[in-house]
C-alpha cells in the first residue's frame, strides 16, 4: 500500500543538466551564444590504502582497481551534465586541503575515507565548513566487520552513506547526489 502523501515513484532518469546556452527561452528564439557555464562539480576523494584496490584483500573490496572506479565515475559523472574531480591520498592533510578546495568549488562531495572514517575528528570538521551534500561510501559492509569500523566521524555531516554495494556505491552516490542537486 502507498503512504498517504507520499508518491509512488520518484521520476528516473534525472531531468540532464542542461547549460543555460543551451536551453531556449521560453518566447522560442534560438539558444543564446553566450559561453557555457562550468558544470556543476563533484569532488570524488578517496582515503589511505584505495590506490591498492584490486590488490588488497580482493575478497573483502573486489578486483576493480581504483582507475577503474574513476573511469565508471567520469562516465557516470558525464551522463549526469557533472563534471569529476577524483583524487586518492594516503595523507590525513591533503584530505582536508582537498575538503577545503571543494568548498570553494564544489556542489558535492563524495567521500571514502578508508580507515580515516573511524578516526579523523579533523576530516570531520573540515566537511562541516562545507554546505552542500556529502555522501559517504564504503566498498565494504563496514557493519558487518571489526567493531571498530562500526562507528564513522563522517557520518555525522553525510546527507547519505553507502556501504557493502562494492565499487557500485560511488555511483549510486553520484546519481543520488545529481538528484539532490536537481531539487528532485
Ligand atoms: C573502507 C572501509 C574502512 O573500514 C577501511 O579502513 C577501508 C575501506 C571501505 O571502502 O569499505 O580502507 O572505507
Amino acid at each position: 500500500m502507498p503512504l498517504p502523501g507520499l508518491p509512488l515513484f520518484v521520476p528516473f532518469p534525472i531531468t540532464p543538466y542542461k547549460p543555460n546556452h543551451m536551453k531556449t527561452d521560453p518566447s522560442g528564439s534560438a539558444p543564446d551564444s553566450r559561453p557555457s557555464p562550468a558544470k556543476p562539480i563533484v569532488y570524488v576523494l578517496n582515503g589511505p590504502n584505495l590506490n591498492l584496490l584490486g590488490k588488497r584483500q580482493p575478497e573483502i573490496y573486489g578486483r576493480e582497481t581504483l582507475a577503474d572506479v574513476e573511469a565508471e565515475c567520469r562516465r557516470i559523472a558525464k551522463d549526469l551534465g557533472l563534471a569529476i574531480e577524483f583524487h586518492q591520498t594516503n595523507a590525513e592533510h591533503q584530505l582536508i586541503d582537498w575538503i577545503h578546495e571543494a568548498r570553494e568549488r564544489a556542489a558535492g562531495i563524495v567521500i571514502n575515507p578508508a580507515a580515516f572514517t573511524h578516526t579523523s575528528v579533523a576530516i570531520l570538521d573540515a566537511l562541516h565548513a562545507c554546505d552542500f551534500p556529502i555522501f559517504e561510501v564504503h566498498i565494504s559492509n563496514i557493519h558487518r566487520r571489526e567493531e571498530f569500523r562500526h562507528h564513522s566521524f563522517v557520518s555525522r555531516v553525510a546527507a547519505g552513506v553507502i556501504c557493502g554495494f562494492g565499487t557500485q556505491g560511488y555511483s549510486l552516490a553520484i546519481e543520488r547526489l545529481a538528484r539532490v542537486l536537481a531539487g528532485c
